[in-house]
């Protein structure tokens, strides 16, 4: 018998997206396709399409965004779909309101998506244990475990701008211990098959045993970046840190932040990467993050379409009576 994830349905079809995790090469692959079919939708005259017409997505963010919950929203309308952002600040939660309880009356309501992000790892786990069976929920970041969406626009740029996955050696570089991107970008690099993919901090900022989930770890910036095809850059999360673990800023630039003299030890080719928000001067320089090899922008437009395919997989299924059983 198959055994069901929480993200999957009986049929294994995808219900929520929680975390790259236990997901299969081709689902992902799956859903990287359906996300290119949707960049042309962004290119239309009329920027829209029928897909999720009387569905209603709600966005509740407990912690701040500007791409993550700007793109969920602009991809919930080129679906079709009704829009609620909820503030949180003037919720009823502010009145003692428990999350469960906002959630059964927004459900109330005939909500039939919820976009969490929320500071504490699981929080969207548990509002998936909790939601009525036709409801969906997506991770939009959940404290420094998963952010899985971030993570597939990432495989997304990386397969726009260099084909296959397989001869890639890629490097994520910064505080990858606090980093929810860097753990959902890990999941989907080992299961899409990198040849080499290299995580480059110095040892306060990587977590212990980070080698058994497929990575080779580097203390020195020039020898991770050494013939990198991929290089990402991650912001020091100065909101998780507890005690000091670094000298300082200054000092971080000076041994880790990405100059266009440190870049020159990669492919000649190799593009630059960074999830957003950059902190110019303390992971990267204003040159790199604005020159000829950086794809961030391009991040960030690719951010609709994965968002609208997974949107459009999850709540779009068809009813499981008439669902094609799949493989799990
Ligand atoms: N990359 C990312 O999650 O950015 P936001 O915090 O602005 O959503």
């Amino acid at each position: 018998m198959r055994r069901r994830s929480l993200q999957h349905d009986e049929q294994g079809r995808l219900r929520h997206l929680l975390t790259i995790e236990g997901l299969k090469r081709a689902q992902i692959v799956d859903i990287l396709d359906t996300a290119e079919s949707f960049i042309s939708v962004g290119e239309q005259k009329v920027r829209k399409v029928p897909l999720l017409r009387g569905k209603t997505v709600v966005n509740l963010f407990f912690e701040a965004s500007t791409r993550t919950l700007t793109t969920f929203e602009l991809a919930a309308k080129r679906l079709s779909a009704d829009v609620l952002k909820i503030n949180i600040n003037t919720s009823a939660t502010v009145k003692g309101e428990s999350l469960l309880d906002m959630l059964h009356n927004l459900e109330a309501m005939q909500c039939d998506m919820f976009v969490v992000r929320h500071a504490d790892s699981g929080a969207a786990h548990l509002i998936a244990r909790h939601v009525a069976p036709h409801v969906s929920v997506i991770n939009a970041g959940d404290g420094s475990h998963a952010h899985p969406t971030q993570a597939l626009l990432d495989m997304l740029t990386i397969r726009r701008r260099k084909g296959e996955f397989a001869p890639l050696t890629v490097a994520i570089v910064g505080d990858i211990m606090h980093s929810r991107v860097a753990r959902s970008q890990i999941h989907a690099l080992t299961t899409l098959g990198v040849s080499e993919l290299r995580v480059v901090a110095p040892k306060t900022l990587i977590p212990a045993a980070v080698e058994s989930l497929g990575v080779h770890v580097c203390h020195d910036l020039d020898e991770g970046l050494r013939d990198a095809d991929v290089v990402i850059m991650l912001r020091l999360q100065k909101e998780r840190m507890q005690g000091a673990l670094l000298p300082s800023e200054g000092e971080y630039f000076a041994h880790f932040g990405l100059t266009e003299e440190r870049l020159a030890v990669a492919k000649p080719d190799a593009i630059v990467m960074h999830p957003g928000p950059i902190n110019r001067g303390v992971e990267i320089a204003s040159s790199v993050a604005d020159g000829p090899q950086s794809v961030i922008l391009e991040q960030v437009s690719n951010g609709i379409a994965v968002r609208m395919a997974v949107m459009s997989m999850t709540l779009g299924r068809p009813p499981a009576d008439t669902a094609e059983v799949q493989a799990g």
